[in-house]
Parts: structure tokens; sequence; C-alpha cells
């Protein structure tokens, strides 16, 4: 009998926004991260509101504060939209600065090899772009993965969406969901910036699938009235818990809403509803 596989527990946050929050919600947020005690956190972007160095060096505490290892990569608000110089030539000194000497654009362990994307782009801010050679290179390296990790990739922007909205759809999304899912073999896609919890199965065109997953802001003081949230994953072998973590404004701490649990058969990963 095969040993059941060793779990790993990451937390998925994205859209923070430092200098932008509802009064006191890092701090909640930090101890329920503590509570869940996971191996690993990721923040897919957004970690501040406006790129300023005071919002980065209040990110880059909070990340410190976290239990086990964190791995993050920007968002558009962590270029400057307002400084039209620095946007154009130096969009990403600052979260360099402040964060990218604790970042990487790969993670890998025995039971997960994580692709991290930068779908970011100084023209086209708000959409977000992914080009093809980031996305190829991502793709031949989860294709390269043991039998036994589960290949993630992340970015900010949605590889996929079933709601549209006036953000628009991030360039280069549909060559990127053909090479991390046909090439790759991809597992699981996340994304934050629709400041939205939302799960889906994500196509390409051999027929494959991944599992969508984008998650809300946790903190936003733009969402304390439709809810805080962030996801918690429990991945071990061909099983895969999902819990979405929400907080309302006048909650005092976040409450699991609900939990879907995936299976990888023959034809790839499904949803067990009980
Ligand atoms: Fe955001
Ligand atoms: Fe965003």
């Amino acid at each position: 009998m095969t040993p059941p596989s060793p779990t790993l527990r990451l937390i998925h946050l994205s859209d923070l926004h430092f200098g932008a929050q509802h009064a006191g919600a890092s701090d909640i947020l930090l101890g329920a991260i503590h509570d869940l005690n996971p191996g690993l956190t990721l923040i897919t972007g957004d970690l501040t509101q406006r790129a300023r160095n005071s919002q980065f060096i209040a990110a880059r505490q909070f990340f410190d504060q976290l239990p086990a290892n964190w791995v993050a990569i920007p968002g558009n608000h962590d270029m400057p939209l307002f400084r039209p110089w620095h946007r154009l030539f130096a969009p990403r000194d600052r979260y360099r600065r402040h964060i990218g000497s604790a970042t990487t654009d790969r993670l890998d362990s025995p039971t997960l090899r994580l692709a991290l994307l930068d779908s970011t782009d100084r023209l086209a801010w708000r959409a977000g772009r992914l080009s093809a050679s980031t996305a190829n290179r991502a793709a031949a390296w989860l294709a390269d993965a043991a039998p036994a990790q589960l290949r993630v990739a992340a970015a900010h922007h949605p590889f996929a969406s079933r709601q549209h909205d006036n953000k628009g759809g991030m360039a280069g999304a549909r060559h990127a969901r053909r090479a991390l899912i046909d090439i790759g073999g991809a597992d699981i896609l996340l994304w934050g910036h629709l400041h939205r919890s939302e799960i889906s199965r994500v196509g390409a065109p051999s027929g494959r699938h991944a599992i969508g997953i984008g998650v809300g802001s946790p903190t936003s003081s733009r969402h304390v009235n439709d809810g805080l949230f962030f996801h918690q994953l429990d991945m071990a072998g061909d099983h895969i818990n999902l819990a979405v973590w929400r907080r309302l404004a006048s909650e005092p701490a976040f409450v699991r809403v609900a939990t879907h649990r995936f299976v990888r058969d023959d034809h790839g990963w499904r949803e067990i509803r009980d």
C-alpha cells in the first residue's frame, strides 16, 4: 500500500494594498495565518496601493512576521501609475529594493513545483501582459517536474475568469493557458487582481484543464462590505482541499465559508461534491 503523501499547506494571499487597508485588517489576517501554520505563503501582487516606499516597508514588515516561507510577485499597483518617468523607466525599482531580494520566480519542494510569473506591464498598467517567452519558460520548467510534485503557476492578473468587468483581460492569457496547461501540465493556476474569490476549470486547446483559483483581497478598504478573503490550499498527492476564508467588516476574525475538494484520476482533476 502506498503511504499517504505528506500534506503541504499553502496560504494564497493577494491584493493586500498597504496604504489603503481597512483598519486593523492586516493584524487580523496575520493572526489567522499563524493559527493555520502553513508551510508556505504566496502573495500574488498589489502589495501596495501607490508603490510608495512606506507602503513597501509596511508590506515587508508584514511578510517578515509570517510563519515559515513566503514568496511574492508584483501587481500593477506595485508600479507607480502617477509618476510617469518612474513607471516607464524604473517600474520595479522600489519593489526590488524592498521585496525583491526575498522573492524568486521559482520554488521547488518534494511535493510542489511553483512557477511565479510577473504579469505587470508598464504600458498595460491595469490589464497586465504575460509575454510568450515568460509563459514558455515557466511551462518548460513545469513540464520537467517530478511525478510527486504538483505543478502550480501564479500571476497577479487572471489567466482566465468567468467574470468580466472594466479591468479587462490580461494580454497573453490565451497563449499562457496553452503553454502552462498543455506543455507544462499545470495542475493549478492562481491569480488575484480582480478582488474576487472564484474557482473554475481552466481549459487548454488539447482538452486538458487545470484548476483555476482567483482570490479576493484580505485587507482592502474597498471591499469591507462584500467581504475580505484569503485561501488555504492543502495539497497531498492526488488530493487538494481548498478552504475559502472570509471576514466581513463587522466580524473580528476570518471564518471558513467554503471547502472545495479536488481529486485527480485518469481524466484529470475533478471536484468532489459532498
Ligand atoms: Fe488589487
Ligand atoms: Fe491589480
